[in-house]
């Protein structure tokens, strides 16, 4: 087994037996748990025989990695279309448990997990707290929500695996997490990077410094943010602050994770999940650096495995640095359904997001707002001014901020600027963009 260098604990830092592995041994690995999980959806789900077949391929024609090329992908439609279980490949009673995913529009997403499926899954979370500089021994605050979204269970099982303690507290009720820190003094928390902004603020109004928590790191996850906004995070708490990717088709948190020596961008855990990078628009694959849409093929699932699943995620593949034999993504630049087309200029929540953290006079705290008045599409940009700053100042760094939109993405916005503490705050996964028209 392997050690490397940690920046928080060198001592006893012990890779499992998935992350240790030489180049040629993963390869081979991946080789023949793919032409397992394809043999395995083939046989069991008739979604995905219908579609092989009409393909033209078939499980026996998986005889190289590259060959993964000839599946067809699956998308989120699919799984819609065999609402609620029908994409699941084991008997009913193997099935340990169900997930969903929320779904903003229409039926949520159903995933299955066998004991086997859960198993691996606390492993990969185990895998990934590590990674992030969580040790066995330490408190864990878990902010993630418990409940049918895959963040609170999954972290939970992960946590444990570490054999680290876990905090089990749930999304909600800022005041009694900022309370449950002062009294628990957990080295780390997870949950959504705007949900630690929440409580942040909710120290502050609780007159307390947020340097001064017992907290060292955190592990967020579960939506798009940014080297800024991990600056901001950093810097407000005196923390380590380490990005978690995930999501419930493939798995739910720990697909893949950033390690803290090196804050890169989630090393991607290509023993159970293998990733690719397409063209959205012609499926082409394309190569290592490239940025386009993400695609995860599951090596070991049973209960619901995904063949070329289209995550709709932006980003690019990377090679390996902290975990020299597992690639990483791109921090994600967001989902294709989050992508705002502005009088014809493509833009994306996140590009807002680096700009207004580099204008010192307005806070993080800022939500997008589109419009259509006749022909005319408008978006709107309301943002808060920091709390310390008078409005004088909050209106210059309003102009500044539609100026360096204007420069940067192309495109004339309106920014409209509100007092502190106006807008709602997240307590999970943030809505950003208000689409009115
Ligand atoms: O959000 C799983 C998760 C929970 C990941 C906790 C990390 C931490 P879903 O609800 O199915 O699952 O949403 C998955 O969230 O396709 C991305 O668009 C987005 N997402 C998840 N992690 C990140 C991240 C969970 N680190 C969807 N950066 C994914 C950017 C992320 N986006």
């Amino acid at each position: 087994m392997a050690k490397v260098h940690n920046k928080h604990a060198d001592a006893g830092l012990v890779l499992d037996e998935g992350e240790g592995l030489s180049p040629g041994a993963l390869a081979e690995l991946q080789l023949g748990r793919l032409q397992w999980s394809v043999r395995h959806a083939y046989d069991n789900v008739a979604a995905y025989r219908v579609k092989f077949d009409a393909a033209g391929v078939s499980p026996d024609d998986i005889r190289s990695l590259d060959d993964i090329r000839r599946l067809p992908f699956t998308t989120k439609e699919d799984l819609r279309q065999n609402y609620p279980f029908g994409m699941f490949s084991v008997p009913s009673e193997r099935v340990a448990r169900i997930h969903a995913s929320s779904g903003t529009t229409g039926k949520p997403t159903v995933v299955g997990y066998t004991q086997n499926d859960l198993d691996v899954w606390a492993t990969v979370v185990a895998r990934s707290l590590r990674a992030a500089g969580i040790r066995p021994g330490m408190r864990v605050h878990n902010a993630y929500g418990y409940g049918l979204f895959t963040g609170g269970l999954g972290a939970h099982a992960g946590i444990e695996r570490l054999g680290a303690t876990v905090i089990p507290v749930s999304g909600g009720q800022t005041a009694r997490q900022v309370q449950l820190i002062q009294d628990f003094t957990p080295e780390a928390i997870l949950c959504t990077p705007s949900y630690l902004l929440t409580i942040a603020d909710a120290m502050e109004e609780a007159g307390m410094d947020p340097r001064s928590s017992s907290l060292r790191v955190a592990v967020l996850g579960a939506e798009p943010w940014t080297e800024e906004m991990r600056r901001e995070l950093e810097e407000r708490l005196a923390i380590d602050a380490v990005d978690i990717y995930g999501l419930s088709e493939v798995m739910g948190p720990g697909v893949g994770n950033e390690c803290v020596e090196t804050k890169d961008g989630p090393h991607i855990w290509e023993d159970h999940f293998y990733p690719e990078i397409i063209d959205s628009e012609t499926g082409e694959v394309l190569p290592d650096g490239a940025e386009g849409e993400l695609v995860f093929t599951s090596l070991t699932k049973e209960a619901f495995p995904v063949i070329r699943y289209r995550t709709r995620d932006l980003t690019r593949l990377l090679p390996g640095t902290a975990r020299p034999t597992m690639r990483r993504i791109a921090k994600i630049v967001g989902r294709n359904d989050d992508m705002i087309i502005l009088r014809g200029v493509n833009l994306f929540p996140t590009q807002i997001e680096e700009i207004v953290l580099g204008i010192d006079e307005l806070s993080p705290h800022f939500v997008l707002e589109l419009r259509q008045a006749g022909r005319m599409e408008s978006l709107t940009v309301k943002i808060e001014r920091r709390v310390d700053v008078p409005t004088e100042a909050g209106d210059a760094g309003a102009k500044l901020l539609v100026r360096r939109i204007k420069e940067r993405i192309g495109t004339s916005v309106e920014v409209s600027l509100v007092d502190p503490g106006e807008l709602p705050r997240s307590e999970g996964k943030l809505k950003r963009l208000y689409d009115l028209r």
